[in-house]
């Protein structure tokens, strides 16, 4: 997590460095800072808080000196040390020569801490980053080297991950930029270059970009980059062009980046079966995974890693490769997976999934997986991140940059994508015929379609979002392919509106979760017509004969649950496989509803962050 930002060229570098960050503030928002360098001096503005406050404090302040052509800036998710103004980046070196800013954790801080101590340092913060600092001021000053040589010796000694940017009083035409584990991109303008996170602080004024890959550096000094690796071999670095568009950073009229990304889904999920299916034919076409197509095809068993949101769709992906594609499948938390001794045989395939592609978990056991002999595909929607880099072959999700905290779109892309994977694989299986294909593909194709029709249901949904949004705990049950989606309903709402929810097969519910059921628990059913709905509706009586208040998804026309129901959202009737697709807005709505009704701070939920980079 946390996001850095750096600048240097001819421009004023203080409002870049603030729009970056506010870019940026997904990757966590417990405090800001930013340093610049003007005449000589480095000055650091720092608060806790988001960045709005940082400008604030800057704005107020009669004694500012915030121009400058160089700078570097921060937005942290605390990890060493609460967060406070003296914990926020960046962090200077005891004379004040040194400023760093960083996203990483250093893992042996404490000893290095120490001997900078015993050497008479002095330590204002309590956090590990700090020593980043002093570390290179102690080698520039002890070695007598230059500024990149000493951030170069430094980096030797630092054991943990970083991505680092890192400026020196006596060098105001110096940045130096660092990677091990956090993932940093560089922006290359004309006589000016730009450091960040991720491309989305970059977009607005270059779309050539370095990545840098784990233990190398850029020197940029002089309007020129050189890159060369922590052991000092220089390397050719590889420009890329961003095919990001800037109007896909913006609110675009919706209040929130959530609604906006809900609303984007028609969109989302066409652009990622884009150039990917013809219907007509029955053919799929993933180009990402072609030259390991065979891997996947004599797979024995499928093994998917992920977290948070992902693993849901991971779940659903379960659940269709061995319905369709007759693969055996197991779905682990890539937490739990990587400090596990997990048997992997030579012929299972793994699949890893991941929005951002950073996650640190999620990378961890993708490598151990590597490491145990494992082929590996992404399913990744941030192009060129650290995932699909590490992976043996990917398809990319086509959802787009998703801002807003709770993931809504890039969901449903992870799930057309995996859908996609899935029929390619039965259609190589041959488990099933080309008419079952050309079917499936034609319902896929309308899917964007029968989304746009699930989104006319958000004025009911902000009608229930109104009775409900006081109550202390939710349940949400579903069977089957409804299953996984009652633990992302769970999640969406625990996630940005605070309430405490269970997400439970509903088959499940009398094995505990009745017990918790009186008029004060709403419990939502995914009860659209499938293959279990009969089932389904003897669990929703279960919970009305105890007083539940029942809030049921269903299929448009259903008047059967109608009668049993306080509440009922209806959705348009697909096929059971691909009711996860329809069915995640009326669940992504409610709780985008109710977190708004509470005033909670719906695209920066408290103590979360979109792209967990620590464990
Ligand atoms: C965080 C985010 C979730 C996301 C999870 C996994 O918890 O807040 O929205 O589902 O990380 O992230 P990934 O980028 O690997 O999909």
């Amino acid at each position: 997590m946390c996001g850095i930002v750096g600048y240097i060229g001819k421009r004023e570098a203080w409002p870049i460095l603030i729009k970056g960050l506010e870019r940026l503030e997904y990757r966590g928002y417990d405090s800001a800072g930013v340093a610049i360098m003007n005449s000589g001096a480095i000055s650091v503005y720092k608060k806790l808080g988001k960045v709005s406050e940082l400008s604030k404090f800057v704005k107020n302040k009669s004694d500012k000196n915030i121009s400058g052509l160089v700078g570097i800036a921060h937005t942290r998710w605390a990890t060493h040390g609460e967060p406070s103004d003296k914990n926020a980046h960046p962090h200077l070196s005891m004379s004040g020569d040194i400023a760093v800013v960083h996203n990483g954790i250093i893992e042996n801080y404490l000893s290095l801490k120490k001997v900078l101590i015993e050497k008479g340092f002095k330590f204002k913060s309590d956090t590990d980053t700090e020593v980043i600092s002093n570390l290179i001021e102690d080698i520039k000053k002890s070695a007598k080297v230059s500024f990149d040589e000493a951030v170069r010796l430094a980096l030797l000694e630092v054991v943990g991950a970083y991505a680092i940017v890192v400026l020196s009083k006596d060098d105001p035409n110096t940045i130096v930029v660092a990677k091990k584990g956090s993932p940093v991109v560089i922006g290359i303008g004309k006589e000016e270059f730009f450091i960040a996170s991720d491309a989305t602080p970059i977009i607005e004024y270059t779309d050539k970009v370095i990545y840098l890959d784990d233990n190398e550096m850029a020197i940029i000094k002089n309007g020129k980059l050189l890159v060369k690796t922590i052991e000092n071999e220089v390397k050719n670095p590889y420009i890329q062009k961003l095919e990001m568009k800037i109007e896909e950073l913006e609110k675009g009229g919706f209040p929130h980046f959530m609604l906006k990304e809900i609303y984007e889904q028609p969109r989302s999920i066409k652009d990622s079966m884009r150039g990917r299916i013809s219907a007509k034919d029955g053919m799929i076409k993933l180009g990402g995974i072609e030259c390991h197509q065979d891997k996947l095809i004599n797979a024995k068993r499928i093994i998917i890693l992920a977290c948070g949101t992902s693993w849901h769709a991971g779940l659903e992906a379960k659940y269709f490769f061995e319905e369709i594609a007759k693969t055996p499948t197991i779905v682990e938390y890539a937490s739990e997976f990587r400090y596990r001794n997990p048997v992997i045989y030579p012929d299972d395939l793994v699949i890893v999934i991941s929005q951002s592609g950073e996650t640190a978990d999620t990378l961890a056991a993708l490598k151990l997986a590597k490491e145990k002999g494992a082929t590996v595909f992404g399913v990744c929607n941030v192009v060129g991140s650290s995932i699909p880099r590490a992976t043996d072959a990917g398809v990319y999700t086509h959802a787009g940059p998703e801002i807003g905290v709770a993931s809504t779109k890039a969901f449903t892309a992870q799930l057309t994508v995996l859908f996609l994977m899935c029929i390619f694989l039965a259609d190589k299986k041959e488990v099933l015929s080309k008419k079952e294909i050309k079917k499936l593909l034609i319902e896929l194709e309308n899917i964007p379609e029968k989304v746009e029709k699930a989104l006319l249901c958000n004025d009911s949904v902000k009608k229930i979002a109104e009775k409900l949004k006081n109550m202390k705990n939710f349940i949400y049950l579903g069977r089957g392919y409804g299953f996984p989606l009652a633990l992302e309903g769970a999640l969406k709402i625990k996630e940005i509106s605070y309430i405490h929810a269970d997400g439970y097969p509903a088959g499940e519910m009398k094995h505990g979760p009745i017990a918790l059921v009186d008029e004060n628990m709403p419990v939502v059913f995914i009860a659209n017509h499938s293959a279990l709905y009969e089932k389904v509706v003897s669990n929703m009586m279960e919970v009305k004969a105890r007083k539940g208040v029942v809030v049921a998804i269903i299929t448009k026309g259903d008047t059967n649950i109608k009668k049993i129901a306080d509440y009922c959202i209806e959705i348009p009737e697909t096929t059971d496989v691909m009711m996860p697709f329809v069915a995640s807005v009326p669940l992504q709505l409610l709780a985008y509803h109710v977190a708004r009704l509470r005033g909670c701070d719906i695209d920066k939920p408290r103590n979360l962050a979109k792209s967990v980079t620590v464990e």
